[in-house]
């Protein structure tokens, strides 16, 4: 991993790189890059089967090729690029950092190696400069080894543009790069636009096997950084609280998971641990949070703003209009080896709009009052099957 800064001051330059190396065993591949919440910066990250040297040459749009370099870390004995040869040439645009910037987004989970369905359209949508970030809500799971999932198809989509990857294999997690004010990387937070963006790990209330102690960890630290996030004077400068987790707290799927049951652990805690832990539900009401992205299962779901199961519309007829209750968007659909969950055919009353399609989510933060998502179906050759606007002030 090689941190890349310098370039990225001017941001509406995008810097050229090179990574080293070519025999097949040092050949890098699964480049792709992140944005670590630091304004002007951004990290890449690649992978090689040979140990080899760590280097990124770049350079800005307009200027020299290559007049810049970077050395990064290396932190397996599987992992970067060298010396020895070179990568393809990329480019990329920074992430502005004002406020009333409009970034656009992709978003979706559950995108693996193996039938990969919304992949081309994805990739094809990224270089016609589509979306600014691609949030990748990933499987932490540690039956996942990093290679499975850093697939190659994945990472060959979404290299040009910023790819946030909060955690790939859970006990592999210390290997991962740290995102800044935070611990180990398992959770963040980072800013955009107008929006606060809290990326959360859900495995923590699962495997509990991985330390106990991690979970509450998160719970103290999101509830600081929410605390935080919503006072007056940030929620000013940034009006949108969003969060991103793997596993939803509510669904209405018909596969046992977790968002199913009434207790889910997500939503409501454990009371098999010493001390009891608490659920995340309570917690994003409690701070406003605005808008819950979420994956795991292989469905689209959409919901009315919702607290403790019951509907809580802003109003009947614009219910996203200064909702009463976070809303939450499930987005597990874009392809993998599973393929598409099924529905369970009574949903409770929040289910406000479902699909099987494979596909995935398009989010534009407006601006500080207006927010615009909408759901592609990859199966219907990309026709937008659902879309919202949420308002608020
Ligand atoms: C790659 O590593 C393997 C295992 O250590 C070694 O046998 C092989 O010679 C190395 N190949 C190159 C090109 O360095
Ligand atoms: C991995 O890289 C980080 C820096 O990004 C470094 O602090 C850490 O010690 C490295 N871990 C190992 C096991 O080399
Ligand atoms: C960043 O976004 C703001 C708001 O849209 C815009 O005024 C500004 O020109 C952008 N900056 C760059 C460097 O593109
Ligand atoms: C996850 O990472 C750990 C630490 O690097 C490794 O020992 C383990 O084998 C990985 N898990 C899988 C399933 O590959
Ligand atoms: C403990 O949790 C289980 C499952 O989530 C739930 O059914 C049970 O009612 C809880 N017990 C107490 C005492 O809260
Ligand atoms: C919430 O709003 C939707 C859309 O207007 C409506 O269908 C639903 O009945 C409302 N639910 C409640 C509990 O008001
Ligand atoms: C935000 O965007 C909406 C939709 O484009 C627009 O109607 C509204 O005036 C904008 N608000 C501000 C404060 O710019």
């Amino acid at each position: 991993m090689a941190p890349v800064h310098a370039a990225c001051a001017l941001l509406s330059l995008a810097p050229l790189l090179v990574l080293g190396v070519p025999p097949i065993w040092t050949q890098p591949e699964q480049v792709h890059l992140s944005y670590p919440g630091v304004p002007g910066s951004m990290v890449v990250t690649w992978t090689t089967f040979n140990k080899t040297e760590t280097k990124v040459e770049y350079g800005l749009l307009g200027g020299r090729l290559f007049e810049m370099s970077a050395k990064g870390d290396r932190n397996s004995s599987t992992t970067v690029g060298s010396d020895d040869g070179w990568s393809d040439m990329f480019t990329f645009t920074a992430l502005n950092d004002s406020t009333s910037f409009s970034p656009r987004f992709a978003l979706y989970g559950d995108l693996g190696n193996e039938n990969p369905q919304s992949l081309a359209r994805l990739q094809k949508e990224t270089q016609l400069g589509m979306y600014d970030v691609i949030l990748h809500i990933v499987t932490p799971n540690p039956t996942l080894t990093q290679r499975s999932e850093l697939s190659r198809p994945t990472t060959a989509a979404v290299q040009n543009i910023a790819v946030f990857l909060p955690l790939i294999n859970f006990s592999n997690y210390r290997n991962r790069f740290s995102m800044p004010g935070q611990t180990e990387s398992l959770w963040y937070s980072w800013n955009l636009g107008s929006a606060h963006f809290v990326s959360i790990s859900t495995e923590v209330y699962f495997y509990l096997e991985y330390g106990q102690e991690l979970l509450f960890k998160q719970y103290e630290w999101l509830k600081k950084d929410l605390e935080e996030a919503n006072k007056p004077e940030n929620r000013a400068v940034r009006p949108w609280i969003i969060t991103m987790g793997h596993r939803p707290m509510y669904c209405s799927d018909d596969d046992q998971d977790d968002c199913t049951k009434f207790d889910s652990y997500v939503r409501l805690g454990r009371n098999d641990t010493k001390p009891p832990a608490p659920g995340l539900e309570d917690l994003f009401y409690r701070y406003g949070v605005d808008l819950e992205l979420w994956a795991h299962e292989h469905t689209y779901e959409r919901l009315w703003p919702v607290y403790g199961d019951k509907v809580c519309n802003g109003s009947k007829e614009q219910p996203y209009v200064n909702p009463k209750a976070p809303v939450h968007i499930i987005t597990g659909s874009a392809g993998c080896r599973e393929r598409t969950d099924r529905f369970n055919p009574n949903p409770k009353d929040w289910s406000a709009f479902r699909s099987t399609d494979y596909g995935y989510t398009r989010m534009q933060l407006v601006n500080a009052t207006h927010i615009y998502l909408e759901q592609i179906s990859d199966d219907q050759y990309g026709k937008v099957i659902d879309s919202i606007y949420g308002g608020k002030g």
